[in-house]
């Protein structure tokens, strides 16, 4: 979400003379856009001002859920920031600039009445794979998590705004769009909610790929999994979350649902769509979690056999009410229990990776490769794969455009292989 806040801050600063660079010492402004979610993305944001320390530097805004969270304090921490704006304002980017030029240290961490996307021009910038944020904020309040407090309360963009812009984005060349939301299953802009958000989307001629992300288990609605078996556009890969294999952590959590449940859903999702690849993220030693709870996580985790997985060492939030239980884990033992659940998910990930070995996959190509003839792109399961082509020539030629590739490795987070298709008869296609 952020990548996609950060081209829309771009969009808002571009009528004011505003282009982009990739070298921090040629800027006249540097927004630091922020994450918030865990201490270590948080502190990385003081050890990035620390390093923008230079006479007659540039404009410093912090941006993002840091600057939400800690508003004045960044200023007293970061003496060299001139603006620090909150995740709901970014439309007010142009004065807030003019106002931060005349007098540093300008704080703004509303959560207005009026939303910044009304007052955000179109996004600017094509590219094959496009984000789209369809809503924002959060209102599970699970007890570990920041994001209720940064983000605010659930919004949901209206159904006829996100379809605009996504047919601006497919206009500028987008093939697939990933919607995004911190609840993104919550959506409710049009009827159906996310499915029939989905189905609209569906209809758009040239958006070849659609996925949301990211989802709560309780947001699951019959309608979104009947939609994972219905339209052939949406991706076969689900995001879904579970943070934790035992009941007893997850009531602690405030998850709202059993693992049962959990997988429950998981029967549901496989009977719509079999060969479904499906991600979590885990928190591994939050407040109360014993050995026997951290098993039961290892034990889900056999039974579902994850494509893909994030996983975290618990992290205590200010002001959140994990963060004040006195039963806190350890630090050794929350390291030992992540590198046991790291090496049991990279396990199930090569396993799944493995299994296309030797077989044709459709294949978006949207970036560079690491070398000259190499490009990049994602599979329909959204595994990173790298294509090698003939030569610089050829790849160009394929940027941004949906080639079968014949998979020659696995990893545990790639595949690479080769195209398969005539290119004679691929650019006649
Ligand atoms: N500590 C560790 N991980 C966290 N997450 C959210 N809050 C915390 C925290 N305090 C993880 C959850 C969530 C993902 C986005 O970040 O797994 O799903
Ligand atoms: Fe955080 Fe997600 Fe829970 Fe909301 S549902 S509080 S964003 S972990």
């Amino acid at each position: 979400m952020n990548v996609y806040d950060s081209d829309r801050m771009a969009d808002v600063l571009a009528p004011e003379g505003y282009a982009r660079t990739d070298d921090a010492d040629d800027a006249d402004l540097v927004i630091l856009n922020t994450c918030h979610i865990r201490e270590k993305a948080a502190e990385k944001v003081y050890s990035e001002l620390g390093r923008l320390r230079r006479k007659d530097g540039p404009v410093i805004a912090v941006a993002g859920c840091v600057a939400q969270a800690e508003g004045e304090e960044v200023l007293r921490r970061a003496p060299n920031v001139d603006l620090v704006v909150g995740p709901q304002t970014y439309h007010r980017l142009p004065q807030l600039l003019r106002d931060a030029a005349r007098k540093r240290g300008v704080v703004d961490t509303d959560f207005p009445a009026e939303t910044k996307f009304g007052d955000m021009p179109p996004p600017a910038l094509g590219g094959p794979a496009a984000f789209l944020t369809i809503q924002e904020g959060c209102d599970k309040f699970c007890a570990f998590c920041v994001v209720p407090y940064t983000r605010g309360a659930e919004y949901s963009r209206p159904g006829d705004e996100v379809i605009e812009e996504a047919r601006g984005l497919v206009a500028a060349g987008a093939r697939e769009i990933t919607l995004l939301g911190q609840n993104v299953n919550a959506y409710h802009g049009c009827d159906d909610g996310l499915a029939g958000l989905i189905r609209m989307l569906d209809e758009i001629d040239g958006l070849d790929r659609i996925r949301y992300t990211t989802s709560h288990p309780r947001d699951m609605s019959d309608a979104l999994i009947a939609a994972h078996a219905e339209i052939p556009s949406l991706m076969p890969y689900l995001h879904l979350p579970v943070q934790s294999g035992s009941d007893g952590i997850l009531k602690r959590m405030n998850r709202q649902h059993a693992a049962a449940d959990y997988e429950e859903i998981i029967v549901r999702i496989r009977a719509a769509r079999p060969d479904i690849a499906l991600s979590s993220d885990f928190i591994v030693g939050h407040p109360g979690e014993s050995d026997a709870d951290f098993e039961e996580t290892l034990a889900l985790i056999e039974r579902v056999r994850y494509a893909q997985a994030y996983s975290f060492k618990y992290s205590p939030r200010p002001g959140t009410p994990a963060a004040e239980a006195d039963d806190q884990v350890p630090e050794p033992v929350k390291a030992e229990r992540l590198a046991r659940l790291q090496e049991l998910l990279n396990r199930h990930q090569l396993e799944f990776n493995d299994q296309f070995v030797g077989r044709d996959m459709a294949v978006l190509l949207d970036r560079a490769g690491r070398r000259d003839g190499q490009l990049a792109g994602r599979s329909p399961y959204n595994q990173a794969v790298h294509v090698t082509f003939s030569g610089a020539e050829e790849a160009r030629a394929f940027l941004g455009r949906i080639v079968t590739v014949r998979i020659a490795e696995a990893k545990p987070n790639s595949l690479s292989g080769t195209p398969v298709v005539d290119p004679a008869m691929e650019g006649a296609a």
